[in-house]
């Protein structure tokens, strides 16, 4: 499927999470404007993202994200082919916040209006900042990898999209975030992780590289999570043993630990590509952002012959870019949703 060529305008609106973000993109895909409002202050204490603080926080950013996303694109309503809002899967009570507004302002402004599965989303990431001339980078499989989601997708085109396997207890960029927790680190994790593990030595620290049946896409990080924690306080303790730790043990357990996701997230792609037998991968989501994650991806598919795009990094972590982009496939080919839509948690 080739780009698209018309100049349909959507307004693109995520809440899944903990971001508010709002975004206009024309056509294939031009940014008019890239609206996100984190809450990273809100669940710093936490250690992670609380529901319910997050979705009050939607509720008082949402307007003025929204309103700045059509003042930056200079759009007003009338420029507006179409509302589009992620509806599934995230976190219910915040999925609630941008389906409410996107549903009021399809009906105040009678345009259509288009829901959008965040991973799918996450998925056609990479597509942003292709050249629209060029060829479509599809069919690919799509590793999708972030704070809620490890799924491999087989993008057919945008418009089919089938899912080839996933995680099955916490995602990559949720153990990220937990070591980061065990190490005393702040949030969100992965960054931190990121740093700490450039002065580390990835090698220092056996950690699990937990990879399930054979010829499984789906992907489990729990294990590993508690590989550090015991490697942190001794065989089953849960505290007191960071405090004996240098800042280099600090940086060789996250340097370790980095390496062992970014070897099994290596691994399953390139399977996963075997095993559909294209010649393209995607990458997209928060932890996509990830150096060495990158790096490594980049030379095994250049090694094994494969196209690989890469989300931009701006468009790793959560934003509403991807969620208009994709929709805007959906209006070309005439797809939209009706008023009662709802939010869903899962897929
Ligand atoms: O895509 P995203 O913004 O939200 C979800 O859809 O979940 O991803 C957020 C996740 C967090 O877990 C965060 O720690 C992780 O992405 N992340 C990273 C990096 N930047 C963000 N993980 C590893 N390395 C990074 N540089
Ligand atoms: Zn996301």
């Amino acid at each position: 499927m080739q780009h698209l060529k018309t100049e349909l305008t959507i307004l693109g609106i995520e809440t899944s999470c903990d971001e508010t973000a709002a975004a206009v993109v024309s056509g294939a895909y031009q940014v008019r404007s890239d609206v996100v409002a984190t809450q990273f202050d809100v669940h710093a204490k936490y250690g992670g993202v609380v529901p319910e603080l997050a979705s009050r926080a939607h509720i008082e950013n949402l307007d003025g994200v929204i309103q700045e996303a059509l003042a930056q694109a200079g759009a007003t309503r009338g420029d507006i082919d179409a509302v589009a809002v992620t509806n599934r899967p995230g976190l219910l009570g915040c999925l609630l916040i941008g389906v409410t507004a996107a549903k009021t302002l399809a009906l105040a402004w009678d345009k259509p209006l288009i829901a959008v599965n965040h991973v799918h989303a996450h998925a056609v990431s990479a597509a942003i900042d292709l050249d629209p001339d060029g060829p479509a980078p599809w069919p690919a499989v799509a590793l999708v990898v972030s704070g809620g989601h490890t799924s491999l997708l087989l993008v057919r085109d945008p418009l089919s999209i089938e899912l080839l396997g996933c995680a099955i207890d916490d995602a990559a960029g949720e153990a990220f975030d937990k070591v980061a927790m065990i190490l005393g680190q702040g949030f969100p994790g992965g960054p931190v992780i990121e740093r700490l593990a450039r002065n580390g030595d990835p090698s220092a620290c056996n950690f699990p590289r937990t990879m399930l049946a054979r010829d499984s896409l789906d992907f489990s990080f729990s294990g590993l999570k508690t590989a550090v924690l015991y490697h942190v306080h001794g065989p089953g303790k849960t505290s007191g043993g960071l405090s004996r730790l240098s800042g280099r043990n600090v940086a060789d357990i996250a340097a370790s630990f980095q390496a062992a996701v970014v070897d099994v997230l290596v691994a399953k792609t390139t399977l996963a590509v075997e095993q559909t037998d294209v010649n393209t991968a995607v990458v997209g989501g928060g932890v996509a952002a990830n150096t060495a994650l990158r790096e490594s991806l980049s030379a095994a598919c250049d090694q094994r012959g494969v196209a690989l795009h890469l989300a931009p990094v701006r468009y790793c972590t959560d934003n509403a870019v991807m969620v208009a982009a994709l929709a805007a496939h959906y209006l070309r080919a005439g797809r939209s949703d009706p008023l009662s839509i709802e939010p869903r948690a899962s897929a």
